[in-house]
């Protein structure tokens, strides 16, 4: 696929990540990535892994050219009716050329092709360029989400309640009845192609119940989300994150993706945890918005 082009003339080159392999794919994100705010290299195997989590189509990604040299990278998780995009990003010395927009406006019309709903995304607060591009392009901002992390150590609430940890059946049941509109990271499809998730039920003395669902690793616990049933998030969160903390005190721990209005916000801090920073989530709205801004309409004149 080739495009309108640069700014200077000259044509930019879509192609399908999928005629890549995944050492080339990951070579091309870290350099496009060498500057980004906060710094997250991938190697061959850990991207392999995000692609297969995240239900990355390779197909609907693309590597943007033009004369024969390697310029951008952009990815697209598809999951029923909705995507998400993801590693975005254009070498440093080549952006504000248009690349960029061009690869989401390729990916976007791969959204329509498929008939998807909405495509959405998160982008790191600050991150000017890219949140330009995307309000450029129609998305709204739907949720402020924070990354927060934990380092490993004692418990410093009680572990307090009655605790019954579950197998993966009863895990993939609770999380799918969540509501929609979970982050892509923490959605149950990304469970279901994980290893080594643990999660657990609690019942308090007055009532208070909820579960937890978290992804152990060898050195660091991730994906966690809390979900209050009855009473107060925050003696349920509290509650849930001692017997956690308990269990793996000698784990690091990254919360990835909490919205800023989750009810467990509290727990969360009194647990240790501190925000390392914060992301806003955007949507298009393919259904209500026919057409990206490919073709901005004229001014009168
Ligand atoms: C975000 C990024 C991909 C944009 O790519 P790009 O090729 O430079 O973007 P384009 O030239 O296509 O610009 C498209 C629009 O984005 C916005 N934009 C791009 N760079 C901008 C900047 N430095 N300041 C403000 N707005 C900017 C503008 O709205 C621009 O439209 P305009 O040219 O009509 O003003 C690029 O800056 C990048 O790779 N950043 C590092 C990685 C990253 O942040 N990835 C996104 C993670 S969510």
């Amino acid at each position: 696929m080739t495009t309108d082009g640069f700014h200077d003339g000259s044509a930019i080159e879509l192609t399908p990540a999928a005629s890549f392999t995944i050492d080339e794919l990951v070579a091309i994100y870290n350099q496009t990535r060498i500057d980004y705010i906060v710094p997250m290299p991938m190697n061959s195997q850990r991207l392999a892994e995000y692609i297969r989590l995240y239900d990355v189509n390779l197909d609907a990604s693309f590597v943007a050219k033009a004369d024969g040299d390697i310029l951008g990278l952009a990815m697209l998780g598809v999951r029923r009716d909705h995507a998400w995009v993801t590693r975005l990003g254009v070498l440093p010395n080549r952006r504000k050329g248009g690349i960029g927009r061009a690869l989401m406006i390729a990916m976007v019309e791969a959204a329509r092709q498929h008939w998807l709903k909405y495509v959405q995304l998160e982008v790191i607060l600050n991150n000017t360029p890219a949140h330009k591009l995307f309000l450029a392009l129609g998305f709204e901002e739907t949720n402020q989400l924070l990354v927060m992390r934990r380092p490993p150590g004692p418990v410093k609430q009680p572990a307090v309640g009655s605790i019954e940890w579950l197998d993966w059946s009863q895990l993939q049941r609770l999380v799918r009845q969540q509501p929609q509109g979970v982050p892509w990271t923490n959605q149950a499809d990304s469970y279901d192609h994980m290893a080594m998730v643990e999660g657990c039920r609690i019942n308090l003395a007055d009532g208070g119940r909820g579960w937890c669902i978290f992804r152990r690793q060898p050195l660091v616990l991730s994906h966690i989300r809390l979900h209050t049933e009855a009473g107060d998030p925050n003696a349920v969160g509290s509650a849930l994150l001692a017997h956690v903390h308990q269990r793996h005190s000698r784990l690091d721990t990254q919360a990835e993706n909490i919205r800023c209005d989750d009810p467990h916000l509290v727990a969360y801090e009194q647990h240790g945890y501190i925000e390392a920073f914060q992301r806003i989530e955007m949507l298009l709205n393919l259904v209500a918005n026919e057409r990206v801004n490919k073709n901005p309409p004229q001014s009168a004149s």
